[in-house]
């Protein structure tokens, strides 16, 4: 379990809110070679500028509590910085794609949507964002855990997002799926695909990055991912293994890729890795195209 998430605190949550309280969500499940202490360099990022992912979200704790646990003698985390866990992306108004995993308490018992805050808007998590409240939380029906399997989830907001553009740079906007009208279920050359978060910046961080970090990055075909990753599943897809990567905190968010017509479109969500930057160890992240049929069952179909 990675030490950023603050497990007692959850579990007060959850006993506060009257459901269970269970073993909390275990935003990655690390594979046993992960969480070796090392300065592994989103490892390898660049700081956004607005219009770079105008889909991402941060999926944070709500509640007054959040900053509130803060170790004896340690000053608190910038608000939000402590309540972010996992990200995500805005697919429609009402709508965030993330992984399962980051919404799964134990085994398949989902968070309740009271305790989940969406931020959305804004690149940095110290300073304010819009934000969202989540009314209902859509794991979907085959996730298993260990390793995360159809590792996608769905946050039903409370209140629909509207797209905003500033000086006609899109600062909120939705990204198309892999497989939706007009959308290949794969790009053509599996290069260049962005992946964005606010995920640590090295493994052996113990904060996450308090801005929005992006990189570009290659996929790999399932054979060369299957020498790495043995367990690799049909509905998963690797990209990187140089010195870039996705880490703990990206998970649920974003990898697209941008179509000839300057379309984005999703084809990934971070999902699982190994200790983050590891040369020559792919990031695993779902197939975005082998879920498109069961989200915009959800969502309904996509809007630009
Ligand atoms: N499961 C992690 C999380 O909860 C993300 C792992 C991605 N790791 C990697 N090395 N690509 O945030």
């Amino acid at each position: 379990m990675p030490k950023f998430l603050s497990l007692p605190l959850l579990a007060l949550l959850l006993t506060a809110a009257g459901d269970p309280p269970l073993t909390p969500p275990a935003p990655c499940p690390a594979p046993a070679a992960a969480e070796e202490e090392d300065a592994s360099r989103i490892v390898g990022g660049d700081p956004a500028k607005w219009g770079d992912a105008p889909w991402q979200v941060s999926v944070g704790y709500a509640g007054p509590l959040i900053n509130a646990r803060v170790a004896p003698g340690a000053r608190a985390a910038p608000m939000g910085q402590r309540a972010h866990f996992c990200g995500g992306s805005l697919i429609a108004p009402n709508w965030v794609l993330t992984a399962g995993h980051c919404v799964v308490v134990d085994g398949r018992v989902v968070v309740a949507p009271g305790l989940l805050l969406v931020r959305y808007g804004g690149l940095r998590t110290g300073e304010p964002m819009p934000e969202a409240r989540v009314k209902r939380v859509v794991l979907h029906p085959d996730y298993l855990t260990s390793p995360s399997q159809n590792d996608v989830a769905l946050l039903e907001l409370a209140t629909p997002v509207k797209p905003v553009t500033v000086a006609g740079v899109k600062r909120v906007a939705f990204v198309g799926l892999a497989g939706d009208p007009g959308a290949p279920v794969l790009p053509p050359v599996m290069a260049g695909l962005r992946v964005s978060g606010w995920g640590k910046l090295a493994s052996s961080d113990r904060a996450m990055a308090p801005d929005l970090q992006i990189i570009s990055i290659d996929g790999l075909s399932q054979g060369a991912c299957r020498a790495k990753w043995p367990d690799l599943l049909d509905v998963e897809l690797c990209a990187g293994g140089g010195d870039k990567d996705s880490c703990q905190g990206d998970s649920g968010g974003p990898m697209v890729w941008q179509d000839a017509d300057d379309r984005w479109w999703q084809v990934g969500v971070v999902s699982r890795g190994g200790k983050c930057g590891t040369k020559g160890l792919p990031g695993i992240y779902a197939r975005v195209s082998s879920f498109q049929p069961w989200i915009r069952a959800q969502t309904g179909p996509a809007v630009r």
